[in-house]
């Protein structure tokens, strides 16, 4: 019951999506500047928290989806004249929404839709090989899905690895377009996102080819809203994905570490 009341609320929010409400919300300064291309956004900051009543305004989903929907409407409320692509959309139609309504054309590839993927529709697409031709779009996001590309999910081609990804993301976006990925930390998916190596995800954009790679972390500063650890349920996941780390510092995650999402945004060389 509790999952088909959130199921009605997610689509609700996301068919009332509105850009320009979110561009207001999102104006003022909501992170704070740590490292050199590193912003964390403390839920104290988000303009989705409601300071009298110490809690997320977000009416849906996990701790960290509410995560997801305020960075979404922080960074695709302008996207007027832009030809967008989205990587693995699932069934989630917020940013889609945002897109379409901010006056940008969305198109999306999924590897479990069966239909031709076509510009300004959604098809059948996987990262490892994109069915466009180059320099076709101004951004290109994927909320949830970067984490899983090299997961080996039926629907999806094996064989390529992350390098060959970001090849091919970079061959379709015009020189200057930018790319936003959100994905969670300490919690699923390929090993360098539940360790949180910050390097390894750096890594993914070569120098040669990109620029401006900037880490932003949502709810790693959750105060005063509760601490997310790893989900139980999640970490059972982690010993099929995990090769590369010592137990001892897998552990110390487990026990110790805080789930957040982090998102990447990164821009293609001119
Ligand atoms: C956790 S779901 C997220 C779906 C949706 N974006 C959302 O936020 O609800 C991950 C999505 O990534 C897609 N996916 C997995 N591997 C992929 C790949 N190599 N290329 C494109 N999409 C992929 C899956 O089919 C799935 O729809």
């Amino acid at each position: 019951m509790r999952n088909l009341l959130g199921s009605f609320q997610k689509r609700w929010y996301s068919w009332r999506a509105d850009p320009t409400k979110a561009k207001e919300e999102f104006s003022g300064k909501y992170w704070r500047e740590e490292d050199e291309g590193v912003r964390s956004i403390p839920c104290r900051q988000c303009p989705k928290f409601d300071a009298d009543r110490e809690v997320c305004t977000v009416p849906f989903g996990t701790t960290l989806r509410k995560c997801i929907v305020a960075s979404i409407e922080s960074h695709f409320h302008s996207c007027k004249d832009l030809q967008v692509l989205e990587i693995g959309f699932g069934h989630f139609w917020l940013p889609r929404n945002l897109i379409l309504r901010s006056g940008g054309t969305w198109t999306g590839i999924e590897p479990r839709q069966k239909t031709k993927a076509e510009l300004g529709k959604g098809g059948h697409g996987q990262a490892g090989d994109i069915p466009f031709e180059d320099n076709t779009f101004d951004v290109i996001y994927g909320i949830q899905s970067l984490e899983h590309w090299a997961q080996g999910y039926k629907t999806v081609a094996k064989g390529y690895t992350y390098e060959d990804y970001l090849r091919e993301v970079h061959r379709v976006l015009k020189p200057g377009g930018k790319v936003y990925f959100d994905v969670p930390i300490h919690d699923h998916g390929h090993e360098m996102f539940i360790m949180g190596d910050f390097d390894r995800i750096r890594g993914l954009f070569n120098p040669e080819g990109w620029t401006d790679v900037l880490l932003e972390k949502w709810r790693e500063d959750h105060e005063p809203l509760p601490v997310q650890r790893p989900r139980p349920r999640k970490v059972k996941e982690w010993k099929s994905e995990i090769r590369s780390y010592a137990p001892e510092d897998v552990e110390k995650i487990r026990t110790a570490g805080i789930a957040y999402i982090m998102t990447i945004t990164a821009r293609k060389r001119t």
